[in-house]
Order: structure tokens, then C-alpha cells, then sequence
């Protein structure tokens, strides 16, 4: 059976980096499959994407629930979806503590920089192109990282850089990292599928191929 993936999106997110995942599965390029998309709500264009992408959907929003019952809902729709592994893409919570621990080392997100630098709370879309700018760094990117119980301080699955272009504001720049997460993203979730990573504390250790 290939392996069973769900994506986790936020309120706006307008799910690029979900519709290259779906697609890599769908066409073949990872042999995997996204059996659920779940977003915190209804209005989100990424599930509506999704959707069109004929990718089965749900609402769960936290607003008015406790963290405890917000994590019994996601945890009772991944489980009747015989979820293996979850994919935040532009998921900008932090996941239940229940939620990370119930799919320890089975939890990835992706980050428009390059961590350990320019993450942490607050720092997501606008606010981490604008902090490198400021910065005077030379180089960004982005980074596929496991989840843990914070923001961002997950073991470093993938990175791919991208310049810092003379010019650039912080739109520029995150269209050249966007292009690079869907396939940083893609080549995460390919290596997960096919069993080629091994967490070891804080490094992820990338296994040869297998002999097919
Ligand atoms: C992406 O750039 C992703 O890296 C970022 O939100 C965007 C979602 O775009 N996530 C974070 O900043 C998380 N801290 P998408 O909906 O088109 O995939």
C-alpha cells in the first residue's frame, strides 16, 4: 500500500506547496498518496484546490475548542484516514502537543528560510522575507524540517539556498524560495516514502537508495 499522507493547512494558505505534493503523487513521482487535506478553515483557497484535485477535505478549526479537544479532532481524522504522514504546508500553529507525539518522527513542515535562522513564532511568510532582507544576508532559502513540540527547531530534513538579489524586496524574494519549496518539499516527502531517512538527535541521515 503507498503510503498514506495527509496535508495541514492554514486559514488563507493558498496551498502552492500542497498542490506540488499532490501532484508529485499523482503523476507518479513519489509513490505515495494524499489521502486528506485538512485545513483550520472553510474559506482557505487550498482547499479548494485540493478539492479540485479530487483530494478529500476537511474542516477542523481550532477556534472555541480547547488544545486538548482540537488535538482529539485531528488525531480521530488522521486515524480514520489511516494517515502515516502529516504535511504542514503554510500550517502557521503550532501542532498539538498529542498531535506531534502521536506521529513522532511522521510530522514535516516547510519553512521559507534557511533554520535555524529566521524562525520561531511570528516568523512566517512576509515577516522572514522581510527579517533576511533587513539582515544584509547574501543567501536564503528554505528548510523541510520533522516536526517537534516548538516552532521550528525540528531535525533538518532538506535545505535549498537561493541569492539575495540586489533590489530585491521581500516579494521577489520569496517568489525565488517559493520555487524552490515545492521541490524541496517533494524531494522530502520522496525520500520519506521510499524509508531513506533516519533520525539521529538533531541530524536526519540521508540512506542510499535501495537495490530495487
Ligand atoms: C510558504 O512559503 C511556507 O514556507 C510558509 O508559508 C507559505 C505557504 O505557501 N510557511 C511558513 O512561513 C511557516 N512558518 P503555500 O500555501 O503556497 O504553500
Amino acid at each position: 500500500m503507498p503510503l498514506r499522507i495527509a496535508i495541514l493547512v492554514s486559514g488563507h494558505g493558498r496551498g502552492s506547496n500542497m498542490a506540488a505534493i499532490i501532484d508529485a503523487c499523482q503523476h507518479g513521482e513519489v509513490d505515495a498518496e494524499v489521502v486528506l487535506v485538512i485545513g483550520t478553515r472553510r474559506e482557505a483557497p487550498a482547499l479548494q484546490r485540493a478539492a479540485e484535485k479530487g483530494v478529500p477535505t476537511r474542516v477542523i478549526s481550532p477556534r472555541n475548542l480547547g488544545e486538548e479537544e482540537y488535538a482529539l479532532r485531528l488525531l480521530r481524522a488522521l486515524g480514520e484516514a489511516q494517515v502515516h504522514l502529516v504535511c504542514l504546508a503554510g500550517y502557521m500553529r503550532l501542532l498539538p502537543v498529542a498531535v506531534v507525539q502521536a506521529y513522532a518522527g511522521r510530522v514535516m513542515n516547510i519553512h521559507p528560510a534557511l533554520l535555524p535562522l529566521f524562525g520561531g513564532k511570528g516568523m512566517y511568510g512576509e515577516h522572514v522575507h522581510q527579517a533576511v532582507l533587513e539582515s544584509g544576508l547574501k543567501v536564503s532559502g528554505c528548510t523541510v524540517h520533522f516536526v517537534d513540540e516548538h516552532y521550528d527547531t525540528g531535525p533538518i530534513i532538506v535545505q535549498r539556498c537561493v541569492p539575495v538579489e540586489e533590489g530585491d524586496t521581500w516579494q521577489t524574494l520569496a517568489a525565488r524560495v517559493l520555487e524552490q519549496e515545492h521541490q524541496a518539499y517533494v524531494q522530502a516527502v520522496k525520500l520519506f516514502a521510499e524509508g531513506r531517512l533516519r533520525i539521529e538527535g538533531r541530524r536526519v541521515h540521508i540512506l542510499p537508495p535501495k537495490p530495487s
